[in-house]
């Protein structure tokens, strides 16, 4: 049976830390001087989103509009025959906008970078793509994000807004499902 590990792989304080850098490196290269456009992509997004949005806001950046997204990636592994499913839709029109596209982790790099370009698609000023985990070691595609927190191993993590079948979602730090 796969269950959580006591021993979290990343505390809260560590992720704290970490999104407050990460906050401090993307309003230094993005600037402050005109809102941005945050989509969240659901479920997984969303304590990630609810620290990096109060991080940013101290630093001086502003908010156009905060949205979620619920999509997910379906057909087998290669480039081309992979496809996205929006289940749910941006509500902001974000044709001219500056838009921080948000995820839980970028694991193969499909959902993100389908995503991301379909979003393109809607004449924003820019995308930018924004992590809190990074597995670089299941990458199927070039594809990377452009601001990532942590870079784990390939293991399978929960916690932190991640789950398994749903559940962990809850938890204040990010810890591996392991087999006892
Ligand atoms: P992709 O493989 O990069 O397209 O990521 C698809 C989705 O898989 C992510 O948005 C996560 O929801 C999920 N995922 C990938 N790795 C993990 C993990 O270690 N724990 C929980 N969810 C994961
Ligand atoms: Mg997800």
């Amino acid at each position: 049976m796969l269950t959580p590990r006591q021993e979290p792989l990343l505390t809260e304080s560590q992720i704290r830390e970490r999104i407050d850098q990460l906050a401090e490196k993307i309003v230094a290269d993005l600037g402050t001087d005109k809102p941005f456009v945050l989509a969240g992509l659901l479920r997984g997004c969303f304590m990630f989103t609810a620290d990096l949005v109060r991080a940013l806001s101290i630093r001086g950046a502003t908010l156009k509009e905060l949205d979620f997204m619920v999509a997910s990636s379906y057909g087998s592994g290669t480039e081309s025959s992979r496809k996205i499913d929006i289940q749910r839709d941006l509500q902001a029109d974000i044709s001219g906008q500056r838009v921080l596209l948000v995820d839980d982790i970028i694991d193969t790099g499909h959902t993100l970078k389908l995503t991301r370009d379909m979003l393109l698609t809607r004449g924003p000023e820019y995308v930018k793509t924004v992590t809190l985990l990074d597995k670089p070691e299941r990458r199927e595609i070039d594809m990377e994000a452009d601001y990532s927190c942590f870079s784990i191993p390939n293991l399978f993590v929960i916690g932190f807004g991640l789950d398994y079948d749903q559940k962990y979602r809850e938890l204040p730090y990010i810890t591996v499902m392991e087999e006892v």
